[in-house]
């Protein structure tokens, strides 16, 4: 029996720092209500005249993975790429990646469960290698949110939570039981699809839809949120697959080494430590720097919480993500 462990992690997020102050130039906030409300105290955001795109970025995390492995490129068997922001309409953000590092004509595969995106992709990864059919598996959340949000007032509500970047992890086989991926627990609930969307360009709102832009009218092509019907459903389902993870492993709260939340907002990991009373030093995160950047806010965290020595070999590490779909999981992993 074949079970799967991340050998490498890496993370890239452009160099231009946007922070409350800068938002509220552009439209009718500021940076009290910003930090109050979700923690954020910046974001990083593509500049047009980089070349940073969504599979540029998601390029550079997984460079870092590999070599952080010591996998070579042309041994990657699969390559699964989670994000709602990509480059093209299609072809997918997997291929696109798969020319630019120049690997060989492995399988790739695009994920679209946005926050939940990392975890999803962490799953599909982990059964494969299960059954034995691969051995290393790339797996990128990427996003360029900054390309596509609504920098008016209009837009507020939404454009001051989203950040860019791109998170990696390399999955390998190993023949150790009991560590590594020990379970990941995904779920979906379509009735609440609308609630967090972005509903063009698309087959139905095509383009004419989209050159029409008029700020009476519902705007197809910026992402909407229900934020507090959302945020009620994140605490909720964010409690239940932690306890899910946990109880498949027949671990207790006190078990958890360290929790890296999707970086939704502040007050919903808090609200997560203080239910299951976690220490600070049991749960991380860094939405005051980055914002959320959906499928990439998982593994930037992961990343940084290893690269600062937060995640030693043997610590058991649960990660839960909750976003748009609605769709939600936990992955529960010994080091
Ligand atoms: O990653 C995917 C999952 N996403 C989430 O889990 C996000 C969940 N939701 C949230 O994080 C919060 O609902 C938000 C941060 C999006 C919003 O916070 P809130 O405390 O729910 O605020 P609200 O939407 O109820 O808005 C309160 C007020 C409104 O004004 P009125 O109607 O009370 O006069 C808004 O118009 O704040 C106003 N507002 C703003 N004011 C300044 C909304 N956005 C802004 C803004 N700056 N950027």
């Amino acid at each position: 029996m074949y079970t799967s462990r991340i050998a490498g992690m890496g993370k890239f997020v452009p160099d231009n720092v946007v922070t409350n102050d800068d938002l509220a130039e552009m439209m009718d906030t500021n940076d009290a209500w910003i930090q109050e409300r979700t923690g954020i105290k910046e974001r990083r955001h593509i500049l047009k005249e980089d070349d940073n795109t969504t599979a540029t970025m998601g390029v550079k995390a997984a460079t870092i993975a590999l070599e952080r492995a010591g996998v070579d490129k042309n041994d990657v068997d699969l390559i699964v790429f989670a994000t709602l922001s990509p480059d093209y309409y299609f072809p997918g953000c997997g291929v696109q990646v798969q020319d630019l590092m120049g690997i060989h004509t492995c399988p790739a595969l695009d994920v679209r469960n946005q926050c939940s995106g990392f975890i999803y992709g962490l799953s599909v990864a982990d059964q494969f290698i299960k059954t034995g059919m691969y051995k290393n598996i790339l797996v990128i959340g990427s996003e360029n949110h900054s390309g596509g949000l609504d920098f008016t007032t209009r837009g507020r509500s939404v454009s001051v939570i989203f950040g860019d970047g791109a998170g990696a992890a390399l999955l390998t086989r190993s023949e150790k039981s009991g560590h590594g991926i020990l379970s990941t627990h995904l779920h979906s609930e379509g009735q609440h699809a609308l609630e967090l969307s972005l509903k063009g360009p698309s087959t139905e709102y095509w383009v004419p839809a989209i050159m029409k832009d008029d700020p009476q009218e519902d705007i197809p092509y910026f992402p909407y949120m229900n934020g507090q019907f959302v945020f009620k459903n994140a605490v909720t389902r964010f409690s239940e697959v932690i306890m899910e993870g946990l109880q498949a492993n027949q671990m207790q709260v006190s078990d958890i080494d360290m929790l890296i939340p999707h970086q939704a907002n502040l007050r919903i990991s808090q609200f997560i430590q203080k239910k299951f009373q976690l220490s600070d030093d049991q749960v991380y995160n860094n939405i005051q720097r980055y914002g959320n950047t959906t499928a990439a806010s998982i593994p930037i965290a992961l990343t940084e919480a290893w690269e600062e020595g937060k995640i030693k070999e043997g610590d058991r590490v649960v990660l839960a993500a909750f976003g748009s779909g609605f769709t939600w999981g936990s992955a529960i992993i010994k080091w």
